[in-house]
């Protein structure tokens, strides 16, 4: 009688853990992912995907827009076109806050709308000199599939219209996760 009482017990103990708490971490498998698509940061004409909210401080460097902050929620595509399939969004801010040179923080989320990572987000935060080749962003953090994860992405301007100022950016975004 007392060791069934116990059993119960134990049994009871065993399913409320299994229940109520996370998966330890040290039980997952550790993932690396590499994801590639193109970004695109529309400024001009009426369907515009990135507008200013603010204008540039007075008497900044002309150069840096230092003060300009804009919102986004660009399209990430999986090809270079536009119309190429639609990948996810990236939605945040991003604020020139560089006197000098042209250098934005980048504060947004990726946010994944189709296949596996549907529903899944990454956020990065980082310092993004669109003039430079390559730039480096650091991943902070994800949601869904991305949960845990860190790691960094690389943009590359792939291509700039000067007079709109729309560009096609290229990201390769490496993470690992759970
Ligand atoms: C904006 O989007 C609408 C609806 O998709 C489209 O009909 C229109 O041609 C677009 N305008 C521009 C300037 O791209
Ligand atoms: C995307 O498709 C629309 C309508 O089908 C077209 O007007 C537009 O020029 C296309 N954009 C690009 C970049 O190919
Ligand atoms: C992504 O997930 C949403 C919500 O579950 C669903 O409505 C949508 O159809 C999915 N999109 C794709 C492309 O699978």
């Amino acid at each position: 009688m007392a060791s069934r009482l116990l059993l119960s017990f134990l049994l009871f103990l065993l399913i409320s853990i299994a229940t109520s708490s996370p998966p330890l971490l040290s039980n997952l498998k550790e993932k690396q992912t590499h994801l590639h698509f193109f970004f695109h940061d529309i400024v001009s004409g009426r369907n515009a995907t990135a507008v200013p909210v603010t204008k540039p401080a007075a008497g900044a460097h002309p150069q840096s827009f230092f003060g300009m902050i804009a919102v986004m929620d660009d399209p990430l595509t999986d090809g270079p076109d536009r119309n190429s399939t639609l990948l996810g969004r990236a939605q945040g801010l991003y604020a020139a806050t560089d006197q000098e040179e042209a250098s934005l923080l980048m504060t947004m989320n990726l946010a994944f709308t189709a296949g596996k990572y549907n529903g899944s987000v990454l956020s990065v935060l980082g310092r993004n000199q669109p003039l430079h080749p390559v730039r480096e962003m650091p991943i902070v953090g994800g949601s869904g599939l991305f949960r845990f994860a860190r790691g960094y992405a690389l943009a590359r301007t792939h291509w700039f219209d000067l007079t709109t100022g729309d560009a096609t950016v290229e990201y390769n975004v490496h993470v690992i996760h759970y």
